[in-house]
């Protein structure tokens, strides 16, 4: 109870300053300033505020080329990324505001993906955790702490949609579902915006990548992506506009093309889309180098004409590629791109500068004293062990061999025992791993007997003869494999994802001990691991936890916390299942085991390991039969059908814990529309709701669906819904549904 408490008021604290949010629209006044200071602008300052450059942020430290730091000086660089930590901003801040002539501050930006410092669980772990005020929570946390170590501006969040786990970078997302993305793209920018934009503990937050990176071709990082227009729109495009009208500031392009375009040349998206049908009004960069990087495309010549297409499509800041920088006044003066369109540019970006009330206080964001303060602190550690344990998916249960007893002796063997490093994840911020609790300091304390077995790669199995004499000694095995951090994120695609490798044998062989074997899995994707499933008695997806991964993975593995997680992307048996993804098309064809000519493989099955949705607790829950009101007889044209659409179907459902402890679930709904003017996918997730419940207590539940649950890409393009039959399917996870059907008419 003490403990909750203190939870509460922590999370009291940190979101005292969130509002809800909404499409950002410059504030009144700001124009008057913008235009004030354009006017005094030459054309050469002009590209300066449209200039991004890194510093050598790298293995030694913070550094700058002296070549921008002149840039700088001269005006020519407007804003920096990889520059933190208080007193190396400030420094560079006094360059912009006392050697400059217009002495306009810098814009500093960084990868703050899933903490600063205190390390949060990479964002597929937190999507997993399917509760949006902790995830709200974890980008308030990121906010706080990078805000106070001089960072106005975040790299985050990334929405793209991931459907094939070969992509390295679905650890960043939230998945493979589109409305849970949009959900989570929106809790992400609340928390990084706070209250306003200009708050000191605010960030712009910068949605990525824009638009449909995840769907890079076979899964390799930068790869082409081809797809109809009705799948982009209807799938890959919602999660960037919910970021946008949850009112984030500024977008960034992503490195593919899109419809034969690259997105950094791309006027249907930069353009048409982002800013005329949406109304975005913050500003665009582009992801690094990719103007550049339009020559390699093949749509353009050179770099100058790469700067002119990126320009006129609609890109506001060059990310490092310095094309503005070298060529963009040549392309003034030969007309290729409009002094008004370099102004409007111009514009976006400065109004931001003084949205954040850097004109005011240039240092407002360089303060030690805070940065002290609030650098991971008690608080945040905190809050990233209640985030991270609530991210945990138990994968299986057999016996209920967990919780453990603290009198049993462990057997604690694999190359993530004793590890560090890894636990804060590819993207990690400013975190150290040395500030992380390794799973053995968060079980210390019990009776354990530690051996690695192995290490994460290569075939060495010299480990193995130990690592089974442990677990014949031991009444219980916690075998902590997975990936190297690294193995996920950017440009860290896997043809094979599999555990790498002897891992999987070592378990294999640790279950041949006939000790319960428990798997605790690390990894930045979903991984193929049926043999683990068939032979191991549970199974922990933990993900990268971060600083606090090993205390909230003793406190599921004690019990001491009742996992809630469930799986936000498939887990698919093989990697020839990919993509694999649960709103499906049922085909003409659909699967049949007794019909050869159904669509299907000769050599697997198509039901994926674990499916979306999927995801254990100590306790079981069962449900009862959804009621829809109105309600509808199937088969009966006239009984109760909805008259109108826009009056809201409301949907319950009993939902009871049968087990013998407390514990949450998380009730799915998914739609289906039966008969549509094109192809619908055989369940959509439209809500879902996170309850707890005491053994043996039921709650009914209700879930309110306003027609936009049922609106989709009709056959002639238009957003809408269709009158029809459509069934509402309830349950713990896709798979597991009950149904209830409704009606609509026009
Ligand atoms: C490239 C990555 O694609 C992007 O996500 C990141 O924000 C930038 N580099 C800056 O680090």
């Amino acid at each position: 109870m003490k403990k909750l408490k203190y939870l509460f008021l922590i999370a009291q604290a940190i979101f005292a300053g969130t509002v809800s949010a909404q499409l950002y629209k410059p504030s009144p006044g700001i124009e008057t300033k913008v235009n004030a200071l354009l006017a005094k602008m030459t054309l050469d300052e002009k590209i300066g505020q449209l200039t991004l450059y890194t510093t050598d942020w790298g293995s030694t430290g913070p550094t700058i080329r002296e070549g921008y730091k002149n840039d700088i000086r001269s005006g020519a660089c407007g804003n920096l990324f990889n520059s933190h930590t208080v007193g190396f901003v400030r420094d560079l801040q006094k360059v912009a505001v006392e050697e400059t002539r217009l002495k306009i501050p810098l814009l500093f930006g960084y990868d703050v993906i899933h903490g600063y410092k205190t390390i949060f669980p990479i964002p597929l772990g937190e999507a997993a955790s399917w509760d949006l005020e902790a995830i709200e929570l974890s980008a308030r946390v990121a906010a706080l702490e990078a805000s106070a170590a001089g960072l106005n501006w975040t790299f985050a969040p990334m929405v793209d949609i991931g459907r094939d786990p070969r992509w390295g970078r679905v650890m960043e997302g939230a998945g493979e579902d589109t409305w849970l993305g949009c959900r989570i793209a929106e809790a992400r920018v609340r928390g990084i915006q706070g209250k306003k934009i200009g708050s000191t503990d605010a960030m712009l937050a910068c949605v990525k990548h824009y638009a449909a990176y995840g769907a890079a071709t076979a899964g390799r990082d930068y790869n082409t992506v081809d797809m109809s227009e009705r799948f982009f729109r209807e799938y890959y495009l919602p999660p960037y506009k919910a970021a946008i009208e949850a009112g984030a500031a500024t977008v960034m392009t992503s490195f593919n093309d899109y419809d034969g375009v690259p997105v950094s040349g791309n006027k249907y998206l930069l353009t048409n889309i982002l800013r005329n049908e949406w109304g975005f009004k913050g500003f665009v960069v582009t992801d690094y180098t990719t103007i550049n990087e339009m020559v390699l495309h093949g749509v353009v010549a050179n770099e100058k004409e790469a700067g002119e297409l990126a320009l006129n499509a609609g890109v506001d800041m060059d990310m490092q590629g310095a094309v503005f920088q070298r060529f963009t006044k040549q392309s003034v003066k030969e007309g290729k791109v409009m002094r008004q369109q370099i102004d409007e540019a111009v514009r976006r970006i400065l109004r931001l500068k003084f949205e954040l009330g850097l004109f005011d206080d240039p240092y407002k964001f360089c303060d030690e004293n805070r940065e002290k303060a609030t650098l991971l602190s008690p608080a945040n550690r905190q809050a990233a062990r209640e985030v991270s344990r609530k991210s945990i998916v138990l994968l299986k249960n057999d016996k209920n061999v967990l919780p453990l007893q603290r009198n049993q002796r462990i057997a604690l063997i694999g190359p993530l025992v004793d590890n560090q490093s890894e636990l804060i994840g590819n993207w990690n911020g400013a975190g150290n791993a040395n500030d992380c609790v390794s799973l053995a300091a968060g079980l210390k304390g019990l009776n354990i007997i530690q051996a690695k077995g192995c290490e994460f790669e290569g075939s060495d199995k010299s480990g193995f003869e130990a690592a089974i004499a442990a677990a014949r000694s031991a009444d219980v095995v916690v075998v902590a494999v997975g990936e190297k951090a690294m193995m996920s994120g950017e440009a860290a695609s896997r043809t094979d994802i599999t555990l790498p490798g002897v891992q999987e044998e070592l378990i294999l062989e640790l279950c041949k001990t006939g000790k319960p074997v428990v798997v605790v899995l690390m990894n930045g994707r979903p991984l193929a691991i049926p043999n683990i499933a068939a032979n191991a008695t549970a199974i922990l997806e933990t993900w990268w936890l971060g600083t606090e991964a090993g205390n909230a993975i003793a406190d599921v593995l004690l019990g001491d916390y009742n996992p809630a997680g469930k799986l936000p992307m498939t887990f698919p048996r093989s990697v020839g299942q990919v993509p694999i993804y649960y709103n499906e098309k049922s085909t003409g064809r659909p699967f049949d085991p007794n019909s050869k000519w159904t669509s299907k493989y000769i050599d697997e099955a198509n039901a994926p390991l674990y499916p979306f949705g999927f995801g254990l607790s100590y306790t079981t829950f069962s449900y009862g039969t959804p009621v829809a009101k109105p309600s509808y007889l199937p088969g009966d044209e006239k009984s109760g059908t909805l008259a109108n659409p826009k009056y809201p179907v409301k949907v319950s459902v009993d939902v009871t814990n049968t087990g013998k402890v407390a514990g949450e679930e998380v009730v799915q709904l998914y739609v289906r529309d039966l008969v549509g003017s094109v192809t619908r996918p055989v369940k959509e997730l439209k809500g879902f709701q996170k309850v707890m419940l005491q053994p043996g207590e039921t709650k009914n539940l209700t879930f309110t669906l306003n027609e936009e649950a049922f609106r989709f890409y009709r056959r002639n393009m238009t957003f809408g819904t269709e009158p029809g039959e459509y069934d509402i399917m309830i349950g713990g996870n896709s798979q597991d549904v009950k149904t209830v059907r409704v009606r609509l008419e026009k």
